[in-house]
């Protein structure tokens, strides 16, 4: 597996990823191609967008981070960053998010971000196990949501 940057051409290799994830019932918001570039990969808030691929280069995953800016719309505080972690169903359980979190906490740190919010719906025990895996811990619960935060202190 490869974990690398992510490109303007990876757009419709992630948008496979949300779409494989939609019909699998894993996800309700858009997974079109331009989605996937204006959301993830060219997100002007964006810090850093991370992919996991096959040798032949297939996307199996990614990873992106955010800097939650003044009125954003998930409702962070402003100067932590925002995680999303998405893995073809196919590819899950196979340590990908793990390999992609590493890639992740370095560019957080180099952004000298001091938190990390990852806000799961309450159902998603796969989620919910997969951030607590990597270090994030619960700060808010609310009637849809779980909040955690990774401390990069
Ligand atoms: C949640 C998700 C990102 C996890 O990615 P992943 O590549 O499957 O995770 P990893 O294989 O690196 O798992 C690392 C650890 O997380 C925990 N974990 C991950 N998925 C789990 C699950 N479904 N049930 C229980 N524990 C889980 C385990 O402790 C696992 O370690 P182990 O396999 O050695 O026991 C992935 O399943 C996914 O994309 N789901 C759909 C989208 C989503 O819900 N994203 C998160 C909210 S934005």
């Amino acid at each position: 597996m490869i974990i690398r940057p992510s490109l303007p051409t990876d757009a419709p290799g992630i948008s496979r990823v949300l779409t494989a994830l939609t019909a699998a019932g894993l996800r309700v918001s858009p997974s079109d191609t331009d989605f996937a570039l204006n959301n993830y990969i060219e997100n002007p808030n964006g810090i850093e967008c991370s992919v996991a691929t096959d040798p032949e280069g297939s996307i199996l995953g990614f990873q992106a981070l955010l800097m939650a800016v003044e009125g954003n719309h998930y409702g962070v505080t402003p100067g932590w960053g925002i995680i999303g972690t998405h893995i073809h169903p196919e590819a899950i359980r196979q340590g990908i998010g793990g390999k992609l979190f590493i890639a992740t906490r370095s560019a957080a740190l180099k952004a000298n971000l001091k938190f990390i919010d990852a806000t799961i719906q309450n159902y998603n025990t796969g989620g919910l196990a997969y951030y607590e895996s990597v270090g994030f811990r619960t700060y808010e619960t609310n009637e849809d949501a779980i909040r955690k935060v990774f401390d990069l202190s």
